[in-house]
């Protein structure tokens, strides 16, 4: 199949949105390939966390996500052969992660590495900018968004669950602050595609979402 018709679905949407889990359900159901591109700002935040490279050299950042070595093992995220899948979901990472994001070299950086998750059968693929920048002829595109309170919830219980400590007035802080940064920068700010479906979650189960999504695909 030329790679330029392998089906892909983009879920973009604000942080703690429900999308993880809906895009990792669909690609499942569907036996696509899943590329979680947020987890590529995030295996770059955190080598520069560990490097000491600092926010304003705009240049190591890119250096380090143009050679990150990336892997992803099932549901496990990997540094070079390190199982870092915990350790990037830390809220220090995810925050250093939102603000390499606005470097428009490290977007050019990571560009290339994730065109490459288009594989056949077909890839599912989530993030803030799949839909308007990295793969603006998908198939379907979806944007979900949930109200703040509903994501600080999620977000709080998905902590929780992972072992780490959570308070919630600094998560909706934190949510606001990252909403502020991804829609506001000047490089792939997150919008949705023109052509996105929108999809609000706030009262909607993970299930729910993942059946309005298939049936959207269905008809696409
Ligand atoms: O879990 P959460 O939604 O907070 O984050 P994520 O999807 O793992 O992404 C981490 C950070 O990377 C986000 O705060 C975004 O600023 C950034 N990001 C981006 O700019 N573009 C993408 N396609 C994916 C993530």
């Amino acid at each position: 199949m030329p790679h330029s018709h392998i089906p892909v679905i983009t879920i973009d949407g604000p942080t703690a949105s429900g999308k993880g889990t809906v895009a990792a359900k669909v690609a499942e159901r569907l036996s696509f390939h899943l590329l979680d591109s947020g987890a590529l700002y995030r295996l770059t935040a955190l080598q520069a966390l560990r490097r000491g490279t600092e926010l304003r050299d705009e240049h190591g950042i890119a250096k380090l996500a143009e050679h990150l070595p990336a892997r992803f093992v099932g549901h496990d995220v990997f540094l070079a052969s390190e199982n870092v899948t915990q350790a990037i979901r830390a809220e220090e990472v995810g925050n250093m992660a939102s603000k390499i994001a606005a470097l428009p070299s490290v977007r050019q950086a990571l560009f290339a590495l994730q065109l490459g998750f288009r594989e056949a059968p077909g890839l599912v693929a989530d993030g803030r900018d799949m839909g308007t920048v990295i793969f603006p002829t998908a198939k379907l595109k979806v944007f979900l968004t949930a109200s703040v309170e509903a994501r600080a919830e999620r977000r709080y219980k998905q902590l929780i669950g992972k072992g780490f400590s959570a308070n919630m007035d600094d998560l909706l802080a934190d949510l606001q602050a990252r909403d502020e940064r991804d829609t506001k920068r000047a490089v792939a700010p997150l919008v949705p595609a023109e052509d996105a479906h929108l999809l609000d979650t706030s009262n909607m189960s993970a299930e729910e979402a993942i059946e309005q999504v298939l049936a959207w695909y269905a008809h696409a």
